[in-house]
């Protein structure tokens, strides 16, 4: 068993635990690397602890824990976030600390009502909250949205150590743990920040704003290496790296053509569709047929697109798995208020129509005035109404953003 226990200063030390084998997190993230469940003990006059673990490694953690303090000497455990990633491991621990306090927001306070189902003592810690451990203060910093609304970060004044749980942290597992010994892991940190974090960049600036003016030696984030060397290095691409997503992205005007077809006349329809929506320019188009497209390069191209053309034939009343698949990829947290636009052949009743508007209005997409629906093919004046169509389309694409 794992049992190692790593310096973070004279009072704060790693007790995380390490999940090398894990492939999927969350079950849409790929975890090719692993990833790692950071806790922390803070040895302070009152002894405190810092996230949990997920709920089946904490055995490991709590040898872990027991090689650093006797449980029962906790006075508080502070919870950052409230995903069972971090939070799952606290009834067990609340069993084996009676007399420690959870410090955590106001929303994470409501969600581990829910989640523990028992009554547990508790502070909620507002923006600015100091928590007295005697010879050492915790302040609270409010960094909601990172990536659920109850997110917090805590900082440890007197060691300059800045708890951040899953903001500028990745699924990377590396027993060395220090961020200037795990070789290089950028690959893992952007796609973590591409998948969790990215879509929340506004808020992730926000939390940034307020951090940039703190002394920060060290960064304990909640998943991979810590921090230790260099964290404001970290914290500074983080912050360009939210500043072109919300700034320079957004203006590439693409737009993402995204059908299936039986028998070629909805590809007939996306096709002139294209015609249409290049006759303006600064527009780029991405047309696809997705009958056989992987959810990852489907989930790539809708992440990336500012506006959707969606076609579907209705086939026994119902349109195509694979729309459905594209809106299961697709969040009001990013795609909200991207241009969408419905398309597809029919036979007699057309039902597809009205299933691809109720995904687009569920996922909060802003739903072009008009469809296009065309009983079996398209005639010739059908097809130069498709044209002008996409060309009305893509103008107001641009204009809508
Ligand atoms: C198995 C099957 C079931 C169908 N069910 C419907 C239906 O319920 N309602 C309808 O309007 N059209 C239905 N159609 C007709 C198709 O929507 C129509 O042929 C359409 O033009 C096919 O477009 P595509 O060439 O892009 O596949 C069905 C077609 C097939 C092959
Ligand atoms: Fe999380
Ligand atoms: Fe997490």
């Amino acid at each position: 068993m794992d049992t190692n226990v790593l310096r973070i200063s004279n009072t704060v030390q790693w007790i995380g635990v390490l999940d090398k084998a894990i492939r999927t997190f969350d079950i849409i993230m790929e975890t090719q690397y692993g990833t790692t469940y950071n806790s922390y003990f803070i040895n302070a006059d009152k002894k405190a602890v810092v996230e949990v673990v997920k709920e089946q490694f904490f055995q490991v953690f709590e040898a872990k824990l027991r090689q650093v303090c006797n449980p029962k000497e906790l006075a508080y455990i502070f919870i950052n976030h409230t995903e069972p990633d971090h939070s799952g491991g606290l009834k067990k621990l609340l069993e084996i600390a009676p007399f420690a306090t959870v410090v955590a927001s106001n929303s994470a306070i409501m969600n581990l009502k829910e989640q523990l189902n028992i009554p547990f003592p508790y502070i909620i810690a507002q923006d600015g909250y100091i928590t007295d451990l005697g010879n050492k203060k915790i302040a609270t910093i409010s960094a909601p949205n990172l990536h659920w609304p109850d997110s917090i970060y805590s900082y440890l004044q007197e060691d300059k150590i800045l708890f951040s749980c899953d903001s500028f942290g990745a699924h990377f597992c590396h027993e060395s743990m220090y961020n200037d010994q795990v070789g290089n892991y950028d690959a893992a940190f952007l796609y973590y920040f591409d998948v969790i974090l990215k879509p929340f960049s506004k808020f992730f600036l926000k939390a940034i704003d307020k951090i940039s003016s703190l002394p920060i030696d060290a960064i304990c984030t909640g998943h991979g290496p810590l921090l230790t060397s260099n964290p404001m290095e970290i914290v500074k691409k983080t912050k360009k790296m939210c500043e072109e997503y919300l700034n320079n992205y957004p203006k590439k005007n693409r737009i993402l053509i995204a059908y299936v077809s039986a028998y070629g006349f909805t590809k007939k329809i996306a096709e002139k569709l294209k015609e249409g929506v290049e006759k303006i320019p600064n527009v780029t188009v991405d047309i696809c047929d997705i009958e056989k497209m992987d959810f990852e390069t489907l989930g790539e191209k809708i992440a990336l697109a500012d506006a959707y053309l969606l076609g579907t034939p209705t086939i026994n009343q119902n349109m195509l798995p694979q729309l459905y698949y594209a809106f299961a990829l697709m969040t009001p947290l990013r795609e909200k208020g991207k241009l969408a636009a419905a398309f597809g052949a029919y036979g007699w009743s057309g039902e597809a129509k009205q299933c691809l508007i109720t995904n687009i209005d569920n996922l909060k997409l802003n739903r072009y005035c008009d469809s296009m629906f065309i009983k079996f093919a398209p005639s010739q004046a059908e097809v130069d109404n498709i044209i002008k169509f996409g060309e009305n389309f893509a103008k107001a694409a641009i204009i809508s953003k």
